[in-house]
């Protein structure tokens, strides 16, 4: 039984169980990206996206003043895509590559082994604790991380608060309102709640992380790109999605063996990360990103000798990297750094 009859948890639990629990949780037990699992991600679709992230790198450590060491963290590496590609790239990078050391933050013990399987490399760590990283300048990434960390729900109804719940009636699972004192949602989000906002997600857990990374960055120096899908009106609505064989799910159905996510607000992150003091922050989508760090050339590039089948699909792998239908624009890249490395490469 996933919970006792007639209990109940607030939401974020319910996910956190769901998707991490130790014997059971979806990312504990397979590897879900992919055609044969339940989702795919930019990694996983072209090389050529961890090649922009990796040119990008390189730029940032040069404009960092090519610091002796640098840390290189991947949050959440899933099937080890990036951080493997990363590594192949930077290869041709000498001084860059023999001033970093690359490190995997993992919460999957599963994904972990397939990670250390597929990433043959000599200059790769895996750590548990962020706060145990090199005491060196560090450049944290993260590929539809956040998303994938457990939130809260507060909905606002007849000038009324409530926190969603999951509870077991009858031996169903079910959606519960629970009341709640708006001052308690305003300490936990640490913002002032808006009077047209009537629906808000919060994700404790990603406030920790970006509090532990916020202050690796003051102290040793370095910044956080985060790419991930998400919007940045003032206005959160109802994100929260289910997925399992790249199609939706109902959130109570096939538990452990479907996936949960939710759009990240942008805007709600930016003012969070301003008031953890990392002052120079910049967005822009997926596209522009790619688009400015070189895709189009590279592609180009590698596809100019090949044959028509395989050129051509290089372009339709780069179609769904950028295209404002696909994941160009609800993809977004955020980069927050200490406002005097003064760089914006990709933005
Ligand atoms: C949606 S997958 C993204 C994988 C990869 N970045 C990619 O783009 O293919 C999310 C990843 O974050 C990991 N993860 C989730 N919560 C975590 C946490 N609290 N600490 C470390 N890793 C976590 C998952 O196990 C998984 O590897």
């Amino acid at each position: 039984m996933f919970l006792k009859n007639n209990s109940k948890i607030p939401l974020d639990r319910f996910i956190n169980k769901v998707l991490y629990n130790k014997n059971n949780g979806y990312y504990m037990n397979k590897n879900p990206i992919g055609h044969k699992g339940d989702f795919i991600t930019s990694p996983n679709i072209s090389i050529m996206f961890s090649e922009m992230i990796s040119i990008w790198l390189i730029s940032f450590w040069e404009k960092l003043g090519c610091p002796k060491k640098i840390n290189v963290i991947e949050l959440g590496a899933g099937n080890g895509e990036m951080m493997f590609q990363i590594l192949k790239t930077v290869e041709r990078f000498n001084k860059f590559n023999s001033c970093s050391n690359f490190i995997i933050y993992e919460k999957s013990t599963y994904l972990k082994k397939i990670q250390k399987n597929k990433i043959n490399f000599k200059n790769i760590k895996w750590l548990n604790n962020l706060k145990k990283i090199p005491k060196f300048p560090s450049i944290f990434i993260a590929n539809e991380f956040f998303d994938a960390l457990p939130i809260k729900q507060f909905l606002k109804r007849n000038n009324n608060w409530y926190e969603k719940y999951i509870i077991n009636k009858d031996k169903s699972l079910n959606f519960f309102e629970k009341k709640i004192k708006k001052d308690f949602i305003e300490k936990l989000i640490r913002q002032k709640i808006q009077r047209n906002q009537k629906f808000i997600e919060y994700s404790p857990l990603a406030n920790e992380k970006l509090n532990t990374i916020s202050k690796i960055i003051k102290k040793q120096n370095g910044g956080l790109l985060i790419i991930d899908y998400g919007y940045k009106d003032k206005k959160m609505f109802d994100t929260l999605q289910s997925v399992k064989n790249h199609k939706k799910n109902f959130l109570l159905e096939n538990i452990y063996k479907s996936d949960i996510t939710h759009l990240i607000n942008f805007d709600f992150f930016i003012k969070r990360i301003k008031n953890l003091e990392i002052d120079s922050i910049n967005l822009t989508t997926q596209r522009e990103f790619l688009l400015k760090m070189g895709i189009l050339e590279r592609a180009e590039i590698i596809s100019k000798n090949m044959p028509f089948s395989k050129k051509s699909d290089i372009y339709f792998r780069l179609k769904r990297l950028i295209d404002k239908k696909q994941m160009g624009t609800l993809f977004k890249v955020l980069f927050a750094t200490n406002k005097k490395n003064n760089f914006n490469l990709g933005f």
